[in-house]
């Protein structure tokens, strides 16, 4: 038997076993354009990205004085919430649906972490906010969170920290008009939130060696126990179309049908003009580059409105999975308990049009995983915890 009817053979052979085992259209886990994306998937960068719009985002001086007040209750009305009191612990968040306020009020959605927080792009679950600094004057001067004002702010600042405050704005608190003192604060609440950070996590080093793996050739792959997971993550749950690059976010915003007919169940939708319009943006009088990259986004995020208008409805803002363990439980409005509830949330294509604002995006649909599918997806998830980073 001569050499190429051999091999025509085998192949054929090959064509029936695949057939056979129901997959004969299915290209090896992972295709050249995969490998590509899980190459991006890891070990994060350091530091995360400069804020020129905030010329204090690096300064020690100010992450200091912005780790007493991260921790200072009587910068709130009710003197008695801070920001800690809703983003604390491991997971810097709380363990409940929602958080509680001054007065008893609780807060509509369900804390994001402060971990990695300067990673992102827009800020709130609905982007109302494109900065960290002027992200910290929301709660401030929420009547459900901190319940705060300037006035408030100023005598608290003026009292306990004139030094500190002096030293990095060459000026009191006393001196400092309303609307400044609150960037300001904002800006040493950011230089602090930048160093809490959890970077490195087992996640990094199952896809650095499945990668290296990969690239030599190996005809073992499907042995590597993160090869289901990540496989899943990839094909059949469609996780790496929202969920990529390395903080595991496109850093858009996307209708994924979660049980939501609240008052803010639009999302994006009811607070991007805001967002576009508001003194405190990276446009605005208070920053500290006027005409940068991030000044420039709010241009273009303005030239693009009309067309993505309907996209924006009950659409939030693609997470983070990075420390997903520890931030329990799930979603904006926090309704999801667990890891498992997700993955059940996503294997059913989200919840039945009525139970949420606005059409699902057509990537959310039923996915029919397995059980050892959703088994390797949660376990894929728990490995995504980070190390605390030090500054
Ligand atoms: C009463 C609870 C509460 C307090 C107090 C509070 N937060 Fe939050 N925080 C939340 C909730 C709820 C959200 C999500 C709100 C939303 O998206 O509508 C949030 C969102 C955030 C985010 C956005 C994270 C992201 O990835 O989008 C950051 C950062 C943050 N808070 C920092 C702070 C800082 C700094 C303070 C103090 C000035 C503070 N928080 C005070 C409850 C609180
Ligand atoms: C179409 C984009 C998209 C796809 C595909 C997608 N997600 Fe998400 N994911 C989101 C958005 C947006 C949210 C927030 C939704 C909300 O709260 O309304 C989210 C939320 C989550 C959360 C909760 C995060 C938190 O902090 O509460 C987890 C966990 C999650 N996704 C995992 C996955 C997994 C696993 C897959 C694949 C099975 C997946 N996602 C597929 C966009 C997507």
């Amino acid at each position: 038997m001569n050499v190429n009817r051999l091999s025509a053979q085998l192949a054929s052979l090959l064509v029936m076993g695949l057939l056979a085992s129901g997959c004969e259209s299915e290209e090896p886990f992972p295709s050249q354009a995969e490998l590509e994306l899980m190459r991006e998937l890891h070990t994060m960068p350091r530091r995360p990205p400069g804020d020129t719009t905030n010329r204090l985002a690096n300064s020690p001086e100010a992450s200091a004085l912005g780790f007493l007040l991260f921790e200072d209750p009587r910068l709130s009305s009710c003197r008695t919430v801070a920001c800690k009191s809703c983003h604390d612990g491991e997971g810097k968040t709380v363990s409940e649906p929602t958080a509680l306020g001054c007065n008893g009020n609780r807060t509509g959605r369900n804390p994001p972490s402060t971990l990695n927080a300067d990673y992102n792009r827009w800020f709130m679950w609905d982007g109302r906010s494109d900065r960290l600094w002027n992200q910290a004057i929301l709660p401030m001067t929420s009547p459900v969170e901190m319940d705060s004002n300037a006035t408030i702010v100023r005598e608290e600042l003026q009292s306990r920290y004139l030094e500190q405050y002096q030293q990095l704005f060459g000026k009191s608190p006393a001196e400092t008009g309303d609307d400044e003192l609150l960037a300001n604060v904002g800006k040493v609440l950011q230089a602090y939130e930048r160093t809490t950070n959890r970077l490195d996590s087992p996640f990094d080093e199952d896809v650095k060696r499945f990668i290296a793996a990969a690239d030599s050739g190996s005809t073992t792959l499907e042995d590597d126990p993160a090869y289901l997971g990540l496989k899943t993550y990839f094909r059949k749950g469609q996780c790496i179309i929202c969920h990529k690059g390395v903080t595991m976010s496109d850093n858009l915003f996307h209708n994924i049908g979660v049980k939501d007919t609240g008052p803010g169940a639009q999302g994006q939708s009811a607070t991007i003009e805001g967002v576009l319009d508001w003194k405190f943006n990276a446009k605005g009088l208070y920053s500290d580059d006027r005409n940068g990259l991030d000044a420039s986004r709010i241009d273009s995020t303005r030239a693009t409105l009309a067309e993505k208008r309907a996209e924006m409805e009950g659409a939030f803002k693609t997470p983070t999975l990075r420390n997903i363990a520890l931030t329990a439980p799930y979603m904006h409005t926090g309704e999801l308990a667990t890891l498992e509830d997700v993955i059940e949330l996503y294997n059913k294509g989200g919840e039945e049009p009525g139970a949420f604002h606005g059409t699902k995006t057509d990537t959310i649909k039923k996915l029919d995983l397995d059980s050892e599918e959703k088994a390797a997806l949660v376990k894929l998830l728990e490995s995504m915890t980070g190390a605390p980073a030090t500054p």
